[in-house]
């Protein structure tokens, strides 16, 4: 992850100004928060979800994660959301793969533009505009750097609209990273134990799986003045 600028507070026009953020960073090729290798959190923790071979994983946030192959690799139909076309495109296209591709305008009411291939279906669009109808076969979640890129006022919103769209007793598995947040700016933001249990444990069981020193395995972040990094893994039960 890399630390660009985001505004905080929470009109209309922040959030799309927000959206604007993201989407020109991808345009400008500024990505440092997209990992080459799949994410070994998930390849350690996946396992303990127990979820069937060919559930629906829904990863919000997107970006062209690799870690939606590994999913797949698993037997797992993978379901994506993501702002940025450019992000949506570079992901089939790096992996290999011609998607088919619906236009929101072909459907009724669309808000997404739907591309799919091999059992990986991304709709580019705004998270904020998904409902229980588009996420109604999902079995499981992974959220690795998508909490965390939001500031306060949207991680609040974030939290509350994935419970109310997501089925219940879905498992959600999520990564999060802490630190002195006035020692840097985010994006990433650094989102704490005690902000994961406010946002959620109203609507679901928590448990914290893991909680690791990352920093020195960081040096960009030491580089920016950062005295201490903390990776946390969480797995979240929807009630
Ligand atoms: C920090 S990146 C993480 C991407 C991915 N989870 C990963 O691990 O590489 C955050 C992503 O969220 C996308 N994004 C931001 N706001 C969004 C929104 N409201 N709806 C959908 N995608 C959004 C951005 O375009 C960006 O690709």
């Amino acid at each position: 992850m890399d630390g660009g600028r985001i505004a905080g507070a929470s009109t209309a026009r922040d959030r799309e100004m927000k959206k604007d953020f993201w989407l020109e960073r991808w345009d400008r090729g500024e990505i440092g928060f997209h990992q080459d290798e799949v994410n070994p959190y998930l390849i350690q923790y996946w396992p303990q979800l127990h979820l069937a071979r060919d559930s629906v994983v829904f990863v919000p946030l997107c970006g062209k994660s690799r870690d939606m192959l590994w999913l797949r690799e698993r037997g797992h139909r993978v379901l994506g959301v993501e702002l940025s076309a450019v992000a949506v495109q570079a992901f089939f296209k790096e992996n290999g793969y011609i998607p088919q591709h619906v236009s929101q305008h072909q459907v009724t009411g669309g808000k997404f533009d739907r591309c799919e291939a091999n059992g990986i279906r991304i709709l580019c669009g705004d998270f904020f505009d998904l409902s229980k109808d588009d996420l109604a076969d999902v079995g499981a979640a992974y959220d690795r750097a998508s909490l965390i890129a939001l500031p306060p006022d949207m991680r609040e919103r974030y939290a509350r609209h994935l419970v109310s769209i997501l089925p219940p007793a879905t498992q959600i598995l999520l990564v999060t990273v802490e630190y002195p947040q006035a020692e840097m700016q985010g994006p990433p933001f650094s989102v704490t134990s005690s902000e994961v249990a406010t946002l959620y444990r109203e609507h679901a069981e928590l448990r914290l799986l893991a909680q690791l020193d990352v920093l020195a395995k960081n040096p960009r972040f030491q580089e920016r003045g950062l005295s201490r990094l903390q990776e946390s893994i969480f797995l979240l039960t929807l009630r």
